[in-house]
Parts: C-alpha cells; structure tokens; sequence
C-alpha cells in the first residue's frame, strides 16, 4: 500500500507527496486514487457511486448526466455545533466560536482517523479555489474517501491535474482532510451514505492553515472547499495578506447603454443570495441585465487602481433546492437541466427530480428524499427543506462573460441583509465607510423557528458569523483598515427583504422586484440617484425609486420604510449585547458610531416622518 500511494503521482510538489504518504499511513485506506478531473473519470465514479446504491441515475432523456442521491437523514446540513477553530490562543477564534486545544483536538483527531479509511478508497483531489492561476486564487487538496464529495467538488471547484499542474513542485496548498468516518471489516457491506453523526468533527487550525472534518459527507461539513476553505481558513489568510474572504454573491448590473457596475451582497445562509445572483429584471426594466458571477462567497482583493476586485472562487452552485422554480429562480432552474446532483430532494415516477414549491400541483406519486412512497396526502414533505442541487455555474444563462476573468471584477458597493421581520427597512446607504462596517456588523436575522410566528433574532456580522476563522473584532478591525487603506472605497447599503405586516405577510414583493432597489443602489454609487438623510443612514423617497411596471402605494413604501424612535433607539442598546462579548478588542470606532446612533435618534422625531417632510 504504501508502495502505491504515491507511485505514479502525478506530482511533484514534495509536501504534498509528504502529506499524501503520512495521511496514507493514518487512515489505511485500501486504495489511492489521484483525481484527474477528467469527464471519464467523473462518468467512472458517478458509475460506481449507481453501482454501490448512493446515485441513481436520472432519467437521460429528462435530465442528461444527472444524478440523484439521498443522505442518511442523521447527515442533512452543516452542524455548527461541532465545527471548531483551534487556534493556539483562544482569544483568537473569539467569542463567537467554538474553541479547543489544537494539541488535544489533534489527538482526537489522529485517534479518529487512524485506520479511518479501511476498506475504502482514497480520493486525493487536487483543486483551485477560483480560475486557475489567478493572483487572487488559492490551492487546495482534499483528501476524502467518499467518492461522492469528489464528483461534488468537480461542478464546485477548477477540481484536478489543472490544479496540480498550477501548483508546481513547491507551490503551496491548503490541506483538507475528510472521512465519512465509517471504516469497512473486511467483507463487510457499504451502506449508500457512510457517516458518523456521533463523531462529527468539523476542524480547522487556522494557524496551520489545516482543515480536518470526521463523520459527515453533506454539504459544507464535506465539500472543504467551500465554507471551510474558502471562508474560514480564507478569512484567516485575508486578514493577513490585506484582503477579504466573504458569504457575499456578486453579481454585475448592466444598463440600457451597457454600462456594467459589480456589487457584493452579504446574505446569511438561505436568505436568498442564490435568487439575488440571478435575478431577472421585472417588467419596466427592459434593456437591464443581471449578469452573476457568484452565489455565496467572495474573494476580494484590492488591485493596483485602488479598487476592489472580486472573483467568485467557486465554478458550481450547491442550491438550497425547495421554494426554487420557473417563477421565482428560472436561471437557476436551467443551470440544472444537465450535468448536475440533487441530494435529498424527491424522485419522480419517471426518473426526474421534484421539491416542494417547484411546481403548483404537486405530482400525484413520489420517492420522497427518506425513499419512502410519498403522495400529496402525506404529512412529511418530499424533499428535505434543505435539499440542494449540485450544478455548473457556467451553465446559468446569465453568467457574466467576466466570471472568470483572473483579474476579478470591480466591486462598486456592498449590499448587507438579514432576515428581519420588524423595524428594518427595506434599504438605507451608509453615511460612509466606518457606519457601513458598523451597520454590517450589527446585522441581525432571524432563524424560521419551528414554531410558526416564532422568530428569534440572532447576530449574523457580515452574514459571517458561522464562518470567520478568527476573533470577530479583529474581523471588524479588519474591514475598517481595508476602506482605510484605498482612495474610494466601495458605498455600503442594508436591505431587507423580508419585513412583515401585522398580518404576518411580507410587506415587499422581493424576488425580481428587488432590482428597483438594485438601480436605486447602483444609481447612488454613480451619483445619481437622490436619498434624504435620516438617523439611520442615507434613505430614498417613495419618487426616489423606480416604479415602472409596478403599483406600489406610497403609504405601503413609508410603512416599509419607517423605524419609530423607540425601536431604533432600543435595537442601537441592544448592539452593546453583541460588543460586550469581543470586550477591548472591539474597534473604538463602533463605539463612537453607536453613541452617533443614539444621539441622531434621540434627537430626532420618527425616522420616516423627518425625511418625508423633505
Ligand atoms: P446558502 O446557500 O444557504 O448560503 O443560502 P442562500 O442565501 O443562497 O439562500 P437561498 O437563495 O437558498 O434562500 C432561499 C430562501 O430565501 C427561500 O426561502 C426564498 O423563498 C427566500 N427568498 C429569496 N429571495 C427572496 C425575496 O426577495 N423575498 C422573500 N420574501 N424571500 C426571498
Ligand atoms: C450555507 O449554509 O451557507 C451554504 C450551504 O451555502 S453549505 O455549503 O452546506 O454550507
Ligand atoms: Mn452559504
């Protein structure tokens, strides 16, 4: 075994080859495979994973080189509970992460994975976080045995000898260790989904720039490029190289003239990065294009010009798949026609894919995503509310022709947004860049609880909260010196989607409708759009936005607008809640700009009204 490991590598880089061998010895796994990334060995793989009962091939005619697959139902989504940073000091992952002993946590770690891969295979997959070669790209190479994770991170990542070869002899990579964690006894039976729910570990040591995760093979927990990689090590790797790693889409407004603006929009998970980064232009809008380059994260970094560049470091989707359709996400819907996975939604009669809200009648007979039969009467729903499909991005009809331009695109403003049913108005632009990354980080969304009506807030900085790989103060410090640093920084906006009625109904269509906003936003980064000033930040009219195509009464707008001086005045106390916790580590200046906060409310009658009156 350890003859064959590295022989025939098809690489030279000798601390990968090191790695290779020391993690062959650890996990004992029965075979090596080096991924190539070649189709041919997606096609073999995608075979094997039918063959041993976790794919099932879509029907071809319906779906081409599409395939369908159902989790254990103990493995569905990424488990913050168990994900960790494990920095030598804990003051350096902060308040807000899970924190252990990297010299313990690594001896759990050794002990878990010690002969984890027995009976297995191991898949060593060599990839690139962002277009090959690209300054602001990094390497990767995940070390898995689930064959799954290595045809997920070939729609997810540039996956294989295209990797390696930008790698070199001495080029550096971040190492990704994963094992479902489920070994096999000599004869024993696969089952379709190996994993360890028990052990579930999901582990970075940011000073090492290490990743190790035990026990799951859903999603974030497994693919290690995407959160671990791309947002919690990369975080890590931004504040000390000058750049930014975020849970940010990025999409590029085109106008009548062809005029394109870039901006990034930071949205917590299932919040609706996936439908802003495609959206398509309503009625009264014709001659406007949305062009995506990203759905989930960002990496930004600033160019020569004194601009911010971003490319998107993924190449694929990994969709939350129920409530998407031909209405609200069409572009979406046809990035996954072809060559794409579907994990945990519901099988049709005739070998095609369904979920909940992806059609108004519901078929009259399903597999729903537990194999079980399913109809309409059922009282469980068919798919797993967070189902995701797996598709290449350059699939979508609107990928940007710049999606993988190596040099980025230029960022011209940030959107930030949580799910906030009260007191939260639809948008409002920064007074400039310190009370943007102030409002940034007091973001606050709320998780759907079970209980219907039941909406507990959290802070979510940056949509970033799961995902930063160090102190969160550090990260505010961090963003306040990246504006600092260059001539005109982009402008920074909140928006918000989802305020609700007294009636519990959303008070703003969103969805297409957002790109009124959009323009508005965009418009303000060109100077010309118009905006009042109120306590909270920069705020447009009812006359002020766009309404072609679309009846939506002033009184409804002011409704959506409005933050009565009471709410706004206790929402700016309870930001202390979330800064008491990072204690003299929190920059000063979110202290000057909550005392600016409460002294702009205090003196001020209800925000709307003063504006209004303009
Ligand atoms: P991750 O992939 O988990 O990071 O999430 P995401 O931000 O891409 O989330 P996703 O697009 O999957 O979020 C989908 C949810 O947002 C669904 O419940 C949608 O109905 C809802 N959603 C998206 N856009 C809008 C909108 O404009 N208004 C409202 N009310 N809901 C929206
Ligand atoms: C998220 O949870 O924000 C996701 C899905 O994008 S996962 O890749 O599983 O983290
Ligand atoms: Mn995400």
């Amino acid at each position: 075994m350890t003859e064959t490991a590295l022989q025939g590598a098809p690489t030279r880089n000798t601390k990968l080859l090191a790695w290779v061998q020391e993690m062959v010895d650890l996990c004992k796994p029965d075979k090596v495979h080096w991924c190539d990334g070649s189709q041919e060995e997606y096609d073999q793989l995608c075979g094997d994973l039918v063959k041993g009962g976790t794919f099932i091939k879509l029907n071809e005619a319906k779906r081409p080189n599409s395939y369908y697959c159902r989790s254990d139902p103990r493995d569905v989504a990424r488990v913050e509970g168990r994900t960790y940073i494990c920095s030598v000091n804990k003051n350096e992952a902060g308040p807000t992460n899970n924190w252990r002993d990297p010299m313990e946590m690594r001896e759990t770690l050794v002990s878990l994975f010690d002969g984890c891969m027995r009976g297995r295979t191991m898949y060593i997959i060599p990839f690139s976080m962002g277009p090959l070669g690209s300054h602001i790209s990094h390497i990767g190479v995940e070390i898995s045995d689930s064959a799954y994770v290595a045809v997920n991170m070939r729609i997810m990542t540039r996956m294989g000898q295209g990797a390696l070869d930008v790698l070199g002899d001495d080029g550096h990579f971040v190492p990704c260790l994963h094992s479902v964690g489920q070994p096999l006894q000599p004869g024993q039976k696969d089952v379709p989904w190996p994993c360890n729910p028990e052990n579930t570990y999901i582990v970075h040591f940011p000073e090492e720039r290490q990743i190790w995760s035990f026990g799951s093979g859903y999603g974030g927990n497994a693919l290690l490029g995407k959160k671990c990689f791309a947002l919690r090590i990369a975080s890590v790797m931004a504040r000390d190289e000058g750049w930014l790693a975020e849970h940010m889409l990025i999409v590029g407004v085109e106008d009548p003239h062809g005029e394109k603006t870039y901006v990034g929009a930071a949205f917590p998970s299932a919040c609706g990065k996936t439908n802003f980064a495609m959206l398509v232009p309503p009625k009264g809008f014709e001659g406007w294009k949305i062009w995506t380059v990203g759905d989930d994260i960002a990496w930004i970094k600033p160019g020569g010009d004194g601009k911010l560049y971003a490319i998107n470091p993924e190449s694929g989707f990994f969709g939350v798949a129920p409530g998407t359709s031909d209405d609200t996400n069409p572009n979406a819907m046809l990035s996954m026609t072809k060559n794409s996975i579907f994990t945990n939604v519901a099988l049709t009669d005739d070998g095609d894919v369904w979920w909940e809200g992806m059609t108004k009648e519901k078929p009259a007979h399903l597999i729903d995503w537990k194999g079980n039969d399913w109809t309409p009467a059922s009282t469980t729903p068919a798919a797993h509310p967070n189902a995701r499909f797996t598709a290449p991005a350059g699939q979508c009809p609107t990928i940007d022709p710049e999606w993988e331009n190596p040099k980025g695109v230029p960022i011209a403003a940030f959107l930030f947004g949580g799910r906030m049913s009260q007191n939260m108005p639809l948008v409002y632009q920064a007074f400039n860049w310190s009370h943007g990354v102030y409002s940034a980080a007091t973001m606050g969304s709320e998780a759907t609880a079970a209980a219907e009506g039941q909406a507990a807030m959290r802070r979510d900085p940056m949509a970033m909260l799961p995902f930063c790989g160090y102190n969160m103060a550090d990260y505010f410090t961090h963003w306040l010196n990246v504006g600092r640093k260059i001539p005109n920084p982009p402008r920074i906006f909140r928006v918000n989607w989802f305020r609700k009625d007294e009636n519990g109904k959303f008070m703003w269509p969103g969805f297409g409708q957002n790109m009124r906003v959009l323009k508005w936003i965009v418009d303000r980064v060109h100077g010309r759009s118009f905006a009042v000033e109120s306590p909270i930040g920069w705020m447009p009219r009812h006359e002020d936005l766009p309404w072609d195509g679309m009846e939506f009464a002033p009184d409804t707008f002011y409704q959506l607008m409005t933050v009565d001086r009471d709410a706004g005045t206790l929402e700016a106390h309870a930001h202390e809640e979330l800064f008491d916790r990072f204690f003299d580590r929190l920059p000063k200046e979110f202290v000057y700009e909550r005392e600016l906060l409460r002294s702009r409310l205090w003196r001020s009658p209800q925000i709307w009204e003063l504006a209004r009156e303009r």
